[in-house]
């Protein structure tokens, strides 16, 4: 049985950092309240010119560099999630593939919000399982920032930009959960909940990009329901239990949601990564940097259940299950 086993990772955060009280200086809220609501201390923001693209070359390179992979030769998949593409079309995937110098294969965007790293890795697995490719890259990048209202209190406090990345390899597996690559993965969404968290443009409706407008308790209420119900599915569909699990990978949202998950599935907190404080909600780019800061600090190691879900806009959410 083949398995897209994750052979290297890599991140990469935009240089600039804002603090909870640079924000209190051009919005009316406080460190205090921030840290209070959502554990975030600080988050990375895109500079003028930098690129969802450009974060996910960063990100790539290193991930690349870590897996001893060539683009220009072994690379046949690129799958970028991405909320804040470059331009409305071509796909930053293929603008990724360009930088990167790679001419064969195929690139492409996936659009699922903060669930799109979730949702490029199963599309990758599918695509490196039916043998249609056999080395993939799978990407989240944001430059959230674009599309916040710098007014708006309520949300552009709970924001940041970055990138990470993994490559994935397909390799003949024995089948049983031992196996290292991912082992299930699962996903789900419900268009019903469009008006709990949405952008109030875009290229068919306003000809602009729009801002994030979001009802925060409606949104907290059901990403904890959701995400612990995706992962009790995913553990089933693999065969294990959820004691077996290492490291839970969540998207990084807020502390107050990570915290409830892990309760209601009742994960011991020390094993839950979190980067919430310091990179602030980076939508499809914080489940790979994440798991990124968890594997460069020697957390996550060879043979370890990484467990990964997120839920965002749409809504859309789910689940992935690996063996490093
Ligand atoms: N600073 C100070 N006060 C604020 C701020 C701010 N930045 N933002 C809102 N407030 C005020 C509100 O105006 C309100 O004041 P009022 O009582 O005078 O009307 C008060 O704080 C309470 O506001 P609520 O919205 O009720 O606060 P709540 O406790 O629900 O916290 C929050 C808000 C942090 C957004 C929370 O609902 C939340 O985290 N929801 C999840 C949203 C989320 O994570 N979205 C990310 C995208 S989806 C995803 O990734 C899963």
């Amino acid at each position: 049985m083949i398995r897209s086993v994750i052979q290297g990772c890599g991140s990469y955060l935009p240089p600039q950092l804002v603090t909870n009280d640079d924000l209190a200086k051009k919005v009316d809220t406080t460190d205090e309240w921030i840290q209070a609501r959502t554990g975030i201390r600080e988050r990375h923001i895109a500079g003028e010119g930098e690129l969802a693209s450009g974060l996910a070359l960063e990100a790539a390179r290193k991930a690349l560099a870590q897996a001893g992979i060539d683009p220009t030769t072994d690379l046949d998949l690129i799958v970028l999630a991405t909320t804040t593409p470059d331009d409305t079309f071509p796909a930053t995937a293929t603008t990724l593939q360009a930088a990167l110098g790679m001419t064969q294969g195929s690139a492409f965007d996936v659009q699922a919000v903060c669930s799109g790293f979730i949702y490029a890795m199963t599309v990758a697995d599918s695509l490196l399982r039916t043998g249609q490719a056999q080395t993939a890259l799978v990407v989240g990048a944001e430059v959230f920032s674009r599309i916040l209202d710098w007014e708006d209190r309520g949300t552009c406090v709970l924001f940041g930009d970055g990138a990470g990345a993994v490559v994935l390899k397909a390799e003949e597996g024995a089948g049983t959960t031992s196996d290292r690559g991912v082992l299930a993965t699962r996903l789900h969404s419900d268009g019903r909940m469009r008006e709990a968290l949405y952008v109030d443009g875009g290229p068919g409706r306003t000809g602009t990009v729009g801002h994030v407008r979001m009802q925060g308790k409606e949104v907290f209420r059901h990403a904890v329901v959701n995400m612990a119900k995706v992962v009790e599915e995913v553990v089933a569909e693999a065969g294990i239990s959820l004691a077996d699990i290492d490291w839970l990978v969540p998207h990084q949202a807020n502390k107050r949601i990570l915290d409830s998950t892990a309760k209601k599935l009742g994960i011991d907190p020390a094993k839950v990564v979190i980067t919430v404080d310091q990179h602030a909600n980076t939508s499809a780019a914080s489940v790979p940097l994440a798991l990124d800061v968890a594997v460069q600090d020697g957390r996550i190691k060879r043979g370890d259940l990484v467990l990964m879900e997120a839920m965002g806009g749409g809504f859309t959410w789910g689940a992935c299950l690996v063996r490093w």
